[in-house]
């Protein structure tokens, strides 16, 4: 029973100490305003942040050090950001220099973040060091291409595809009209980025915007469809038809009459 409460104890202790020591050893780290794509709220541990946003690294409190270090790495690669020693010049790495900015009273590390920033970072005294803290930066998608035919005959099927030219969507989704397009027998989204529409009438005409969606970014285009009724092509070849019929019409009842010529003189007149 007491060898029980031993383990428990030693157990208790055991998830005790790093959690204890582990908590003022964790960056905080945020995304800085202006940023339109990525959450601004401070994360511990992970966070997710955009190409050309500014992440904010703050450090806990640690043991005074006459030198300290904010370093990267991502598998195999590190890299030593900046090394700053007390109240001297500090020292950044030349792929920093222009984006960077220390803070030398609370060490705190400001960055505009490119494209192969992601990995993880920390900071580091001469006897202590933070936990790895791990960025992910994504790109913000840019707007969507939709590739359809924009004028189509009603009675068909009608196929609109939406591509990203560069990057990759979580998601994807459609609007007619500024409305959220939901799928049924008539709109039928295909390998997520294919609308059909099915038996086309002209009530599908409208704006159709594809919406595509990550991590960060949210971004659209529009495409105007306008489907026409065949009945516009059939009107003008009926009318066409009652038109020639009644003058065929006229020009024979005039002749069975004997008064052609007197007919053909009224309408030349
Ligand atoms: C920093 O300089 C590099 C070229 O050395 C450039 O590509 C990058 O855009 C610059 N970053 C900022 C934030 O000015
Ligand atoms: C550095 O951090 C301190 C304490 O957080 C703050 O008072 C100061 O304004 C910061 N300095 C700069 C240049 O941001
Ligand atoms: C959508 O992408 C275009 C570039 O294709 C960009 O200029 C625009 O800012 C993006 N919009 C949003 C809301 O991200
Ligand atoms: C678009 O569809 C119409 C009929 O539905 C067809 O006549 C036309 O050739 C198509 N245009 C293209 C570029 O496929
Ligand atoms: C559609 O989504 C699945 C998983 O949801 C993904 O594997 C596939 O690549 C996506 N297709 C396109 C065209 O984005
Ligand atoms: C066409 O759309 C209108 C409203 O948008 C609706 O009232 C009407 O029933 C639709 N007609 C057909 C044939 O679907």
């Amino acid at each position: 029973m007491c060898a029980c409460c031993l383990l428990l104890l030693l157990l208790l202790l055991l998830a005790w100490g790093p959690g204890a020591a582990g908590a003022p050893s964790a960056i905080i780290a945020q995304t800085l305003a202006p940023c339109y794509s990525a959450d601004l709220q401070p994360a511990s541990g992970r966070l997710i942040s955009a190409v050309s946003c500014t992440v904010l690294l703050a450090v806990p409190p640690l043991n005074a050090s006459a030198v300290v270090f904010w370093e990267y790495k991502n598998g195999p690669h590190e890299e030593i950001i900046l090394k700053y020693y007390l109240n001297k010049p500090v020292n950044t790495a030349a792929s920093y220099k222009n984006r960077t900015k220390f803070n030398e009273t609370d060490f705190s590390l400001q960055m505009v973040l490119q494209r192969g920033d992601s990995g993880t970072y920390r900071f580091r005294t001469e006897s202590q060091e933070t936990d790895w803290f791990q960025l992910e930066v994504i790109e913000p998608l840019p707007a969507p291409e939709i590739v359809g035919n924009s004028s189509v005959k009603a009675g068909g099927s009608i196929k609109l595809v939406c591509n990203i030219p560069e990057g990759k969507a979580d998601s994807y989704w459609w609007k007619k009209n500024g409305e959220l397009l939901l799928g049924s027998d008539h709109f039928q989204f295909v390998r997520n980025n294919t609308l059909h529409i099915i038996e086309a009438t002209m009530n599908d005409s409208g704006y159709y915007a594809c919406v595509v969606r990550n991590k960060v970014s949210q971004n659209e285009t529009s495409f105007l469809l306008r489907v026409q009724n065949a009945a516009n092509m059939v009107l003008p070849v009926m009318m066409a038809c009652v038109i020639v019929g009644s003058l065929i019409g006229v020009l024979v009842w005039c002749r069975r009459r004997g008064r052609f010529r007197h007919c053909v003189r009224r309408w030349r007149a």
